[in-house]
């Protein structure tokens, strides 16, 4: 036995598992599903610059802040947070930290589970060869009988927990680290595969150019907002699951390189993504700013028109759902983490955490069918035919269709309805606020309230210049640019 302090979970078997189990959490859904369409929804390379600028200046460095707090303490996040608030005489509600990210892991975890319960439907629809030869018209009206169909939608979401369940009941060695070993490697076979395929492609310097051309003019500050936010979510930042990981982390691997490793293998694979996807999507005349439905509804299309399109087809939605697998995982650790230190076997505390995140999926799942049209945060704007706005009015709760039936009767003005479903406030309340919001406590109690000396020991930066460098961004720079985003999104 070494010497080195180990919690009661375990300790990775070196700093490669850790890298092979941060880059499991982070690249996910986010980086192939939503890294995709909000490129597309943002008009390409204006956003894919300020997503970049975001990783480098705020997301490496806070992931190291988490990383080094989960190693420092060797506890789940809440009894981390616990712990490190009291040792250095930190305000209280610092402790919450780890509360706020259980909290959002389990959000997130809910709707992530009915997402990726589509992948799965998708890889056996794709393997059969139904998308071949398929139209326009009836892909989309495949996805849209998909998601119509609350019953489909919960059998594949339970398929997907109950994957996710049966890794992390195993623990931190024997579920964890050996199926990662075998996912981490696939997954990147795949997309090599997919990326040697997009490359034949008649449309990929299209969607190459499309992913990489700057128009400044692009840019909004709600395209910011996003990419920000998106930052967080794809490095799974600001919620414990680094955090985490960090306290399996062996004690001499050295914080930063190890970050910048995970940091950049994340981008790289949201940037392959995006060569794959654009240039399939050019190649068949599509429009990229489909919305959500980009990877369920025009790739399809393109797989069942494109050569080799089952093989290739199957192969990229497997991989989709490995993605989400091994992410998935990391969004249930810190609570199972936590119920284990609380006396409950490993086995016991996962099938709490999954079949609460389960139930609450439920609510997803019937936002996209039964309960579409019952919105939150309802705003309304009315304008008559001079284009003048005329009417405006902003409800906490509405059901969209019988408000727009009652509008309908105050004639003579146009009005245009938007609201966010179950599934879009738990997505905005997330990736828009919980993690930023948990991120930069993280910043802050790392940049301001532990020593100096604590800091450097544990992070254990060779290079002076750049260990104050990157104290400067988590104690100035990752706050400021959060709190900049926050007020313009509230204002
Ligand atoms: N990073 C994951 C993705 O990109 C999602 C995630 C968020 C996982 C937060 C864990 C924690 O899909």
């Amino acid at each position: 036995m070494s010497s080195e302090k180990r919690g009661m979970h375990g300790i990775w078997a070196s700093r490669w598992t850790f890298v092979l189990a941060a880059v499991g959490s982070a690249v996910g859904l986010g980086n192939i599903w939503k890294f995709p369409y909000i490129t597309g929804e943002y008009g390409g390379g204006a956003f894919v610059l300020v997503y970049l600028l975001c990783i480098f200046s705020v997301g490496i460095p806070v992931m190291m802040a988490e990383v080094l707090l989960g190693r420092k303490a060797r506890m789940s996040p809440i009894n981390t947070m616990h712990q490190l608030t009291r040792t250095y005489k930190a305000p209280k509600f610092f402790a919450g930290i780890g509360w706020i990210g259980a909290v959002a892991g389990f959000f997130i975890l809910s709707f992530y589970s009915v997402i990726a319960g589509w992948t799965v439907y998708y890889s056996l629809e794709m393997m059969t060869g139904y998308f071949v030869g398929i139209e326009a018209e009836q892909a989309g009206e495949t996805f849209g009988a998909l998601l119509s169909d609350p019953w489909v939608l919960m059998v594949f979401h339970s398929i997907f927990m109950i994957l996710v369940g049966a890794v992390i009941a195993r623990g931190v060695h024997r579920g964890l680290e050996s199926s990662l070993r075998m996912l981490m490697p696939a997954l990147f076979v795949m997309l090599l595969i997919l990326l040697g395929y997009s490359l034949t492609l008649p449309g990929f310097a299209q969607g190459f150019d499309f992913l990489f051309h700057f128009e400044p003019e692009k840019l909004g500050t709600e395209a910011i907002l996003v990419a920000l936010g998106h930052s967080f979510f794809t490095l799974s930042l600001g919620m414990g699951a680094i955090m985490a990981y960090g306290a399996y982390m062996p004690a001499d691997s050295p914080l930063g390189k190890t970050i910048v490793t995970v940091g950049v293998m994340d981008t790289l694979v949201a940037l392959a993504a995006g060569l794959v996807i654009f240039p399939i999507v050019f190649s068949n005349g599509l429009e990229p700013g489909a919305g959500p439905g980009l990877m369920f509804q025009t790739l399809p299309i393109a797989f069942g028109s494109l050569p080799g399109g089952v093989f290739i087809g199957t192969i990229f939605f497997v991989l989709v759902l490995i993605a989400a697998w091994s992410s998935a995982i990391s969004l249930a650790e810190p609570a199972v983490a936590w119920a284990v230190e609380k006396g409950f076997s490993r086995v016991r505390a996962t099938v709490f955490v999954c079949l609460l995140a389960w139930v609450l999926g439920l609510g997803t799942v019937l936002s996209f069918n039964h309960w579409s049209d019952k919105q939150f945060f309802v705003s309304v704007t009315g304008s008559s035919e001079t284009s003048e706005q005329v009417y405006e009015d902003f409800l906490l709760y509405a059901d969209v269709a019988e408000l727009k039936t009652d509008l309908g009767e105050t004639g003579g003005l146009q009005y245009n309805v938007a609201g966010k479903t179950f599934f879009d406030v738990l997505d905005f309340l997330t990736t828009n606020i919980m993690l930023p919001l948990g991120g930069v406590l993280i910043s802050l109690f790392v940049g301001w309230f532990m020593t100096r000396r604590a800091v450097a020991d544990e992070a254990r930066f060779r290079n002076p210049q750049l260990f104050r460098t990157w104290r400067f961004m988590i104690r100035v720079v990752s706050p400021l640019a959060v709190l900049f985003v926050f007020y313009q999104g509230l204002s």
